[in-house]
C-alpha cells in the first residue's frame, strides 16, 4: 500500500528535506517496468531529459495493469493527503493537480545538470529499479542550496541507486531550492531504471480524485 510507504518514510535534511522511500513497488510493477520498450534511437547526452522527449515513456491508459493501478493510488485522496501530511505536517491535499508517471530507462552516458524541478511540478518522486547490478552512485546527486551557480557546487549525497527505494521532495515546502541532478561520468552496466512520478498542474490522463 502507498499510503503506508509514504507514511515510513524516513525524514531526511541534507541537503534540504527530502523524503527516503523503500518497498514501493510490488513484484508485478517491477516487472512491468523492465519490461517497457524504449526507442533504439541514438540518445543525445546534454544533461536535461528533455534533450531525449521522443523516447519518453509515460503511462497512459493503455499503461500495463500494476503501473495503473499504482497511478490510481496516486490520485486518491488518501494518499495525496499522506504525502500533505508528511512534508507539511498538517491536513491538505492535491486538488486539482494532475499525477503524471514516467518510465526511466537511462542509458551509460546520461547525465543531469544540477538543477531545480519545473514550477509545474508540486512533488517530485523518483523510484529505482535496480536489477542489473548497477553501482549505487548512479542514484540522484542532491546538491547544497546555497550559491547560484550550480555547476559549480558539488553534490553534497547520493540518494543511493537501491532496487525498489526512492526518494520524495517538494520544492515549495518553504526549504529553499532543491538543486539535484546526476554528476556526468558515473558509469550504467547495463540501465538505469525505474519512475519519475509527479503530480503537476498541467493536463496528463489522469487528474487526481476530489
Ligand atoms: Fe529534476
Amino acid at each position: 500500500m502507498l499510503k503506508n510507504v509514504i507514511e515510513k518514510a524516513s525524514v531526511k535534511q541534507k541537503p534540504w528535506p527530502w523524503y527516503g522511500l523503500s518497498d514501493v513497488l510490488d513484484e508485478e510493477q517491477v516487472a512491468e517496468i523492465r519490461a517497457m520498450q524504449f526507442s533504439e534511437r541514438e540518445r543525445l547526452h546534454g544533461g536535461k531529459r528533455s534533450d531525449n522527449t521522443s523516447v519518453r515513456r509515460f503511462v497512459n491508459e493503455d499503461g500495463p495493469s500494476g503501473l495503473i493501478r499504482l497511478v490510481e493510488e496516486l490520485r486518491s485522496k488518501e494518499v495525496q493527503k499522506a504525502i500533505h501530511k508528511k512534508i507539511y505536517k498538517y491536513d491538505g491535499n492535491y486538488s486539482g493537480l494532475y499525477v503524471r508517471v514516467e518510465v526511466l530507462n537511462d542509458k551509460d552516458g546520461f547525465w543531469l545538470k544540477p538543477h531545480c524541478d519545473i514550477g509545474e511540478k508540486l512533488i517530485s518522486c523518483l523510484v529505482y529499479v535496480n536489477e542489473t547490478d548497477e553501482d549505487e552512485n548512479i542514484g540522484t546527486d542532491l546538491y547544497s542550496n546555497s550559491g547560484s551557480t550550480y555547476s559549480l557546487l558539488e553534490p553534497v549525497r547520493t540518494v543511493p541507486f537501491i532496487h525498489n527505494t526512492g526518494y520524495m521532495f517538494s520544492q515549495f515546502d518553504g526549504n529553499g531550492n532543491k538543486v539535484h541532478g546526476l554528476s556526468k561520468g558515473k558509469k550504467i552496466k547495463v540501465e538505469r531504471r525505474g519512475l519519475q512520478i509527479n503530480y503537476v498542474t498541467f493536463e496528463t490522463p489522469w487528474r487526481v480524485y476530489e
